[in-house]
């Protein structure tokens, strides 16, 4: 290059140098932690959580603000807790924090983190992402289980409607929990139950034990001694479960070698096993990917994600609806109004109910499901709002704090009041950061159509149904709202009920 054109080219890299500068500067020079608890050594702020973190982690919010950080064990935490820093974090920057911290239940009941939920960002999260998506969640297939999920409907109709002549009184928590755990396993095995195995025993456990808070997730020198013997507990029930789902893989594999009945619905092992060991091109990139261990670690996904979930969003609702006997009114009416004296609500029927949407959006407010969403893990350093979050940083997205925030949702925030929603544009979809049950961005609840068919369905029927009474002339202000952390936020006691016949 020529001493002229060196000058020239210069004086255009100069401005550029200067710019590119100044945009790394303050990433470089702001390593400011937001403000946050100091912790002691070793378990840092562990001992901050108690047995409702995401109530103790509100409280230390009004102390230390919307963005907050913490040492849990030796990861650096960070928690969000207002709708303008959740927008940040889970839009502006959502690449960043896109992925998951790897966990040891992971390890273990993802079959080496190769599901969706806990896996981290990547080629392959995204193509198995993407493949449930189309194949699994599509509103096309939604509608294909429509038939079955009457059927479980049907069944819990008839179950409730024996307690009520029989003047028993009944668990909603156990009954819809049975009900949701049918369609679940129909949907992915064909069927809901097998004589040679305990399947809804198993689950149960593995998601009772994935839901417990591992010490050695935190403070990973003490991994190797299992202080708490989950990580002993969980290899356990994973080899039943292994058995069970290489079973089902096995008799799925036969049956397609032979011809189907006509009108044979697939399930989500038949669809999963057509892509096995295969790898196509779909809009630019190469699917390949779907081993045995994957689809096993798939169908552990659905279970985990998908019945605690939709069972604790019902149980919720349903306990406002008996504390709060104007809105159960107010809903019968508007179900009546469009379903007339048919027995039952059918798919048809629920975009209609308009009213029943806010009462839902009203529960996920109060009771958020999942009320620190999934845990995000950054993927690079990264500023936000001043403050410097470095990699690999837990992210947790306090929702049930935001749902609660007076300076968010103004007068009684506490007061359960549906028709808050009837002038606000809110929706669940992850677009309004003020109300996130479902997530938002690239991680956000791929089986969320499919959960509100089930909560919106299952509650317009029991409400269409029958009437509640508390058992043993508890009146409706003594019914306890209590609850007990897990993957989900359920009820700490269920829910009992002295139902009576409507229709
Ligand atoms: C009312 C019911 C449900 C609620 C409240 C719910 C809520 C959530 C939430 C909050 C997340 C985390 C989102 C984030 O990190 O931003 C999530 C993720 C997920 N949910 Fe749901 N969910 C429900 C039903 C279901 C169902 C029925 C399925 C499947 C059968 C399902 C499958 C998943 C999966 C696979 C993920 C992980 C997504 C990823 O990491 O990419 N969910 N759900």
């Amino acid at each position: 290059m020529s001493p002229y054109n060196l000058a020239i080219f210069s004086l255009f890299l100069a401005p550029l140098l200067w710019f590119l500068k100044g945009l790394i500067k303050p990433l470089k020079s702001n390593r400011k932690l937001p403000p946050g608890p100091r912790g002691l050594p070793i378990i840092g702020s562990l001992n901050l959580l108690g047995k409702l973190p995401h109530r103790a982690l509100n409280d230390l919010a009004k102390k230390y603000g919307p963005i907050m950080s913490m040492k849990l064990g030796n990861v650096t935490t960070i928690v969000v807790s207002s709708p303008q820093i959740a927008e940040k974090v889970l839009k502006t920057h959502d690449l960043v924090f896109a992925s998951r911290p790897q966990n040891e239940a992971g390890k273990h009941v993802s079959y080496g983190n190769k599901g969706i939920a806990f896996g981290e960002y990547g080629h392959y999260w995204r193509n198995i992402r993407k493949l449930c998506t189309l194949e699994l969640f599509s509103a096309k297939k939604i509608d294909a289980l429509s038939k079955m999920r009457r059927e479980e409907l049907v069944m819990m109709v008839s179950t409730i409607r024996d307690a009520a002549i029989a003047r028993q009184v009944v668990d909603v928590s156990d009954l819809v929990g049975d009900g949701i755990e049918k369609m679940t396993y129909r949907m992915l095995f064909g069927k809901f139950s097998d004589d040679r195995f305990d399947l809804k025993g198993t689950m149960l456990d593995i998601m009772d034990q994935a839901g417990a808070f591992n010490i050695a997730d935190y403070v990973p020198m003490l991994g190797p001694l299992d202080i708490q013997g989950l990580t002993r507990r969980i290899k356990a029930m994973r080899k039943t479960m292994d058995t069970i789902l290489d079973t089902f893989i096995r008799e799925h594999e036969e049956a397609a070698s032979s011809t189907r009945p006509e009108g044979y619905e697939p399930d989500f092992v038949d669809i999963l096993l057509s892509v096995l060991d295969k790898s196509e091109e779909r809009r630019g990139d190469l699917i390949t990917l779907i081993d045995r261990d994957c689809i096993k670690a798939i169908l552990v996904d659905m279970i985990a994600a998908g019945i605690d979930t939709s069972r604790t969003t019902i149980e919720w609702i349903m306990s406002e609806l008996i504390k709060n006997p104007r809105i159960l009114k107010k809903l019968q009416q508007e179900i009546k109004d469009v379903v007339g004296d048919a027995e039952i609500v059918e798919d048809k029927d629920l975009s209609k109910l308009q009213y029943l949407d806010m009462v839902i959006k009203e529960s996920f407010r109060l009771h958020t499901t999942v009320p620190l969403l999934i845990p995000r893990q950054s993927m690079e350093d990264i500023v936000i709002d001043g403050y410097f979050i470095p990699k690999k940083s837990r992210i947790f997205i306090n929702a049930w704090a935001i749902g609660r925030d007076p300076a968010v949702w103004s007068e009684n925030v506490l007061e359960f009041y549906p028709e808050r929603f009837a002038d606000k544009k809110i929706d669940l979809k992850g677009l309004n950061y003020e109300l996130l049950p479902f997530g938002s961005g690239r991680r956000v609840c791929p089986g969320m159509n499919l959960g509100l068919v089930k909560v919106r369905q299952i509650v317009a029927q029991l409400v269409h149904s029958f009437d509640f009474e508390l058992p043993n002339g508890m009146s409706a202000s003594d019914l306890d709202m209590d609850e007990k952390f897990g993957l989900a936020l359920p009820r700490e006691n269920h829910l009992l009920v002295l139902p009576s016949v409507r229709i």
